[in-house]
């Protein structure tokens, strides 16, 4: 948990992650730093982000697109996580696991086109 000094006020730092969702709804969703955003897509039903692998970057079942604004201020791609992204029926340059992208002040405002999953 991360707390922020306003003046005499304390506040908990939670950036927010907007979701375009399957169904056209945009979720705007406070998430907690250190968490992923795979994690806070399951601890709010996000539809489409599946996470069979828990975050262990072995499924892709959490697999989204990364608004290309977004695309250089969220952590670069590792090897594993690009050959995961191979078995993504629907990859495109956009494409990144959710649970390799962890939630920091710096990600306040992502914008995730979720890809669907469980199809
Ligand atoms: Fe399995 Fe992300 S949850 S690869």
């Amino acid at each position: 948990m991360r707390l922020r000094h306003c003046g005499a006020h304390l506040f908990l730092v939670m950036p927010k992650i907007i979701f375009h969702c399957l169904d056209g709804e945009r979720r705007e969703i406070d998430a907690s730093l250190g968490a992923t955003v795979m994690e806070t897509a399951i601890d709010n039903d996000i539809d489409g982000i599946v996470a069979e692998c828990g975050g262990a970057c072995a499924c892709a079942t959490c697999h989204s697109f990364v608004d290309p604004e977004w695309a250089d201020r969220v952590p670069a791609m590792s090897d594993m996580e690009d050959a995961m992204l191979d078995s993504a029926l629907d990859r495109d340059d956009r494409s990144r696991l959710m649970c390799q992208i962890e939630v920091t002040e710096a990600l306040d405002g992502l914008e995730v086109i979720v890809a669907d999953n469980e199809g």
